[in-house]
């Protein structure tokens, strides 16, 4: 691209566009080039591994050419058909997903598409609420789950979809109502209640489920259609201990709450399995939210997988809702290829497999770096906490005072390495899964150099 091309992207972008997260006036726009794999080129010729998949999405890189040619198909055949008329991609994408992805016939019926994760949790949310006749949600501490209006709502992180001046640094945030009922999340490591896990265990039940249930209670369980959650929280990596989610379970079966499982991050390998729920056996949701790795984030697209249970009760019922752009067919297609390509290329396997790697060479780091740092994680979803800062509480810098993550992902950033996370002290690790071990090797040594210019050098 020539200078002047690319100084008229920045300006149009600048002045005509509305940007995520950023203070407008001093936005500065990185021009984009072009994406190949694991990588993307920006205008002045600077090269980046991603090691955050954008926004953990591009779960194979970009470039897949499979991806490509099957979208350029439907695209080519179909342009676009509403809802109403079914095409082969739609039947196969519902299909794969049902029979053809490890374990999800053992539970679900059917599916249905939309534009986006967060369309997926209206339409669960809403399906819910329908189906129990109830109107309130339990929600969990620091789950996130997408932008529209039920979604932001669901989301206990206020600073999501606030609007904060930039003079004052005064914030307003999105009313809510006691529609959304919030649950304690499993951080064991700064546990709310003073507990230590597993000590926090009295007969065998985890305190916070305890504290889960009583909350059940107090708000009425009765009035609640279901619980919407992530399994493994995305945005500060809560990791449950491994009894969390049976026990969990069973307090939503003894009160007969629908579990609505938040997997648009998640799904697709993410941890090294299909679907973070495959981390425990037997568990199943009623309602599974997928997006994202479904399709390679190639096309904009998102799904609500049914349990068997609801898709009979569907049977005898007429839902009225649907949108311009459910199973549009290029999407449809990118699902298609994106599954057979992740099946066929043992993806997820492989993932799981080089997640160890991975995780072995944040060990090594977090040995040489002790005891400034620990890493937790699955698969190609790996966080780095910076220790030393003691007094992290999973909430978002919003005054911008000094965040040693940022510090750390603009140092990776300068040597060609793109992190991920918001947290001001801890760090985000996820890679595509299609990663190389090269590219591991490539990135943990960066990580390694400007690790060691901070703690080593004091720079
Ligand atoms: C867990 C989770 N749920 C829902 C969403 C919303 O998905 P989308 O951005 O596709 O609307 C996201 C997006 O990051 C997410 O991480």
């Amino acid at each position: 691209m020539g200078e002047k091309k690319i100084e008229k992207i920045k300006e149009w972008d600048k002045n005509y566009h509305i940007h995520t997260f950023a203070n407008e006036k001093t936005y500065q726009p990185i021009v984009v080039d072009k994406t190949e794999g694991n990588y993307f080129f920006t205008s002045d010729g600077k090269k980046y591994l991603d090691f955050s998949s954008q926004l953990v999405c591009v779960n194979l890189g970009n470039s897949n050419e499979k991806i490509i040619a099957k979208v350029t198909d439907a695209l080519k055949r179909y342009g676009f058909l509403w809802d109403k008329y079914a095409t082969e991609y739609r039947s196969l994408a519902s299909q794969k997903i049902i029979e053809e992805i490890p374990g999800v016939n053992r539970w679900a019926g059917k599916v249905k598409f939309f534009s986006s994760g967060s369309e997926t949790i209206e339409a669960a949310v809403s399906l819910a609420k329908l189906i129990k006749n109830k109107t309130r949600l339990l929600i969990k501490e620091y789950d996130f789950h997408g932008w529209t209006s039920e979604a932001l709502k669901c989301t206990s992180i206020k600073y999501f979809g606030s609007l904060k001046d930039i003079g004052t640094n005064e914030i307003v945030e999105l009313p809510s109502d006691d529609s959304y009922v919030t649950i304690p999340s499993p951080l064991c490591w700064r546990c709310k209640f003073g507990k230590c896990y597993p000590a926090c265990k009295e007969n065998g039940v985890l305190h916070c489920i305890k504290e889960t249930e009583k909350i059940i209670n107090e708000a009425g369980a009765g009035t609640i259609a279901a619980y919407l959650g992530e399994t493994v929280s995305g945005f500060g990596m809560v990791i449950p201990p491994e009894e969390y989610l049976p026990q969990l379970r069973n307090l939503l079966n003894k009160y007969d709450i629908l579990w609505i499982n938040d997997e648009v991050q998640t799904g697709f390998g993410r941890l090294g399995k299909w679907f973070a729920y495959d981390l425990y056996d037997g568990i199943y949701p009623d309602i599974m939210c997928i997006g994202k790795g479904l399709v390679n984030s190639v096309i904009p697209c998102g799904a609500i997988v049914v349990s068997k249970e609801i898709a009979k009760t569907l049977e005898s019922k007429i839902w009225y809702l649907g949108s311009t752009f459910s199973g549009h067919p290029a999407a449809m297609a990118a699902a298609v290829a994106t599954i057979e390509y992740m099946i066929e290329n043992e993806i997820v396997e492989k993932a799981c497999r080089k997640g160890e790697y991975l995780r072995s060479k944040m060990e090594k780091l977090a040995e040489k770096y002790q005891p400034n740092i620990a890493v937790s994680g699955y698969g190609f979803y790996m966080q780095l906490e910076l220790l030393q800062y003691k007094t992290d509480t999973r909430s978002i810098n919003v005054n911008n005072a000094y965040s040693p993550a940022k510090a750390i992902m603009d140092g990776c950033y300068q040597r060609g390495l793109v992190l991920g996370g918001l947290l001001p002290y801890s760090i985000r690790l996820a890679p595509a899964l299609t990663v190389t071990t090269e590219e591991i090797d490539q990135a943990v040594g960066v990580l390694d150099d400007v690790l060691k210019s901070i703690f080593e050098e004091g720079k």
